[in-house]
């Protein structure tokens, strides 16, 4: 049994991701921002739950604190929440929008990935899995700022697996293709299944004690790169 905190929970892959956890017997705390969907997941897994807006720091933080409160601790940190405002060219982007997504798709999962870290050295153990995107290894025309915020947290990811793997914890950098989810405004259904997504991420914790996976890139049939 492993003590887990899931970001983005409210919807799609974190949701699934929620009932596929507790479902192995796991002690997991969901969050987002929505408590409806909070109350609801935590009815139908018996989850904990914190409501908190990532674009916040100070929320991030203390959401943070609350869950190693909750849990008595913490295994696994999955940084898994996650948004891309429109898709629009380089010369239409707004301040706002750079602003959003660099404090929800980099600065949230960095400044949980810091605290997760203080709590798994002295443990000489845990396991952080930072969910970037395939988008983090191409230059699509129109997704500037969301490429732009997957790739940072790529190359923290990256060192974050160094720096921590010599204290006993391993990081996982996830590079998904495209997932049938609230993400996008249209159903896809040729992409893969929010449930099969988490079901390929819940394998990362069943890994050998002597196995690292430092980067998982996994896509629908219908996408060939
Ligand atoms: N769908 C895809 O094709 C795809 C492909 C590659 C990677 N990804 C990545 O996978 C992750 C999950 O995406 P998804 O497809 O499952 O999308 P989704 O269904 O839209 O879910 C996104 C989750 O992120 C949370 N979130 C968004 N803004 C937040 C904020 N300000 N504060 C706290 N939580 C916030 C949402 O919760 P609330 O609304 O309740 O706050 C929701 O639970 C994201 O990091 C995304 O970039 C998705």
């Amino acid at each position: 049994m492993k003590r887990i905190l899931v970001t983005g929970a409210t919807s799609g892959i974190g949701y699934e991701l929620v009932k596929t956890l507790t479902g192995k017997g796991h002690s997991v705390v969901a969050t987002g921002r929505n408590q409806a969907k909070l109350d609801d997941l935590s009815e139908q897994t018996g989850c904990l739950t914190i409501k908190a807006d990532l674009s916040e720091a100070y929320q991030a933080l203390e959401l943070f604190e609350e869950a190693v409160q909750q849990l008595d601790g913490l295994d696994v940190l999955i940084n898994n929440a996650g948004m891309n405002s429109r898709k629009c060219g380089i010369d239409e982007f707004t301040l706002e929008e750079f602003d959003y997504q660099y404090a929800v798709n980099l600065r949230a999962p960095a400044v949980l990935s810091r605290e997760a870290l203080k709590v798994m050295k002295p443990a000489k153990s845990g396991q952080i899995i930072n969910v970037l995107s395939t988008v983090a290894k191409r230059s699509n025309e129109t997704m500037s700022v969301y490429t732009a915020m997957k790739q940072g947290l790529a190359g923290f990811s990256a060192i974050l697996m160094k720096e921590a793997q010599p204290h006993g914890i391993k990081v996982t950098s996830l590079f998904p293709g495209g997932a049938d989810t609230n993400f996008r405004e249209v159903d896809r259904p040729q992409y893969m299944h929010p449930k099969s997504v988490a079901e390929t991420i819940a394998m990362l914790l069943e890994l050998p004690q002597d196995v690292v996976m430092h980067e998982m890139v996994f896509r629908p049939p219908v996408e060939i790169e």
